[in-house]
Order: C-alpha cells, then structure tokens, then sequence
C-alpha cells in the first residue's frame, strides 16, 4: 500500500492495483502537485460539499470512471452531474471490493454554491479506511468531538486531522483529538493553503510523543 498527501486535505492512497483518492481539491490548492486533467482515479471519497474537499472530483470521476463515495445528498447531487456514486450516512460502513469503508460523523457544514447560492447537501463527515489489515482515519474538517474515543476503538494506524484552526479544530484541540483517536500516527492537514488557516504543524508535532506525527512532504510515500 503507498499513502501520500497532496496539499490541504487531499490523500491518495494506492491499494491492491487501485487508486482512492480523498478530498481532490487539486486546481486552486497552491501546494497541489498532482494534474486534474492526468490523475488516476478508481474510488474518489469526498467528506464533504465544500469547495476544497469535493474539488476536481467531478472531471476526475468522469475521466476514469471512479466510483464517487459520499453522503447521500451530495453524492445525489453528483449523480445528476453524470458521476457514478456510492451513498452513504455518518455511522455506516459498506464492504468495497477493496476492504470496508465506514463513514464517520464530524461537526461541520457541508454546502455547495450552485447557481450563487449555498446549497446544503447533507452532513460532512469522516473515513475509516480497512485497507490490507491496517485501518486509516480521515478526519475531513470537524470540530473536536469526545466520540472520536469511540472511533479510536477501530485501533488507528494512520490518522489524517485538520490543524488549521477558523474552520476546524487548531492545534490544541488536534492534539486532544489525537488523545481520543489514540492512532499510532498522525498526520496534520488542513493548513496553510488560505491565509485563514495559517499554522506552524511543528507546533502540533512537539505537543505530541516522539514519532507519532509526520509532517509528510506533498506527494512523498508516507510510512505506515
Ligand atoms: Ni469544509
Ligand atoms: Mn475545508
């Protein structure tokens, strides 16, 4: 399996022949280095509807025939775009060719401007990923939340979480995130790419045990 970060919140992950990706906000995001118009795609997971997250997931959806997995409003929404979607709701899971994916709640919005209006399309959410024996969190953007010691019981692996602070949760409340998730790696997201979200993630490294964060370079093999 070969994990890497692309920039904000974006993951790919390549697994048994196949590539997921997370959250494919690619044009825009000023620390992408992937091409929109080239990526491989075969499973795209999308948290939620905001700009940052769904991304270029439309384009990458059609271009490869990837299965959209999202919540049900949202991934309704992509449907009528043309996409092909697997619903889903915060709590449930579904075995994939690939292994089980379970959708996880997160405090956060989830809309979308469509026509100069901000449309809500469902709730946002998390991922549990169950991929060859080693279980992957992620986040999404979310509030701190004491439930997350529940989807700690899932005994995380490699746990991506939002630092950025305005929209998510800062550093302090990351590293409380990190107690509950108890993973035994964790790697920041979410900061940086906007003004708004400005962090040192060596900050939220030094808050944390020696070795249980990374602060993977965009687009490098991440170790898990
Ligand atoms: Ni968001
Ligand atoms: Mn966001």
């Amino acid at each position: 399996m070969q994990i890497s970060w692309h920039g904000h919140s974006c993951v790919k992950i390549e697994t048994q022949g196949k590539v997921i990706l997370i959250d494919p906000f690619i044009e825009g995001n000023p620390f992408s280095d992937l091409d929109s118009t080239k990526v491989k795609a075969d499973y795209i997971l999308v948290t939620h509807a905001h700009s940052d997250h769904l991304g270029d997931t439309v384009a990458i959806a059609k271009r490869n025939q990837a299965l959209v997995i999202t919540n049900l409003e949202l991934g309704s929404y992509l449907e009528t775009l043309g996409v092909k979607v697997h619903l889903m709701q915060p709590g449930g899971s579904y075995q994939f060719n690939i292994g089980k994916i379970k959708m996880t709640p997160a405090i956060h919005g989830s809309s979308l401007e469509i026509a100069g209006v901000p449309v809500t399309l469902g709730l946002a959410g998390g991922f549990l990923l169950y991929l060859e024996g080693k279980v992957i969190y992620h986040a999404g953007d979310t509030a701190l939340f004491s439930d997350m010691k529940l989807i700690g019981e899932a005994k995380i692996d490699l746990a991506f979480l939002p630092i950025g602070d305005n929209y998510t949760m800062g550093i302090e409340d990351a590293l409380k995130a990190t107690e509950f998730l108890n993973p035994k790696q964790v790697i920041p997201i979410h900061y940086n790419t906007f003004e708004l979200i400005k962090q040192d993630p060596q900050k939220f490294v030094e808050g944390l045990k020696p070795k249980q964060a990374q602060i993977p370079k965009v687009g490098a093999v991440i170790d898990c």
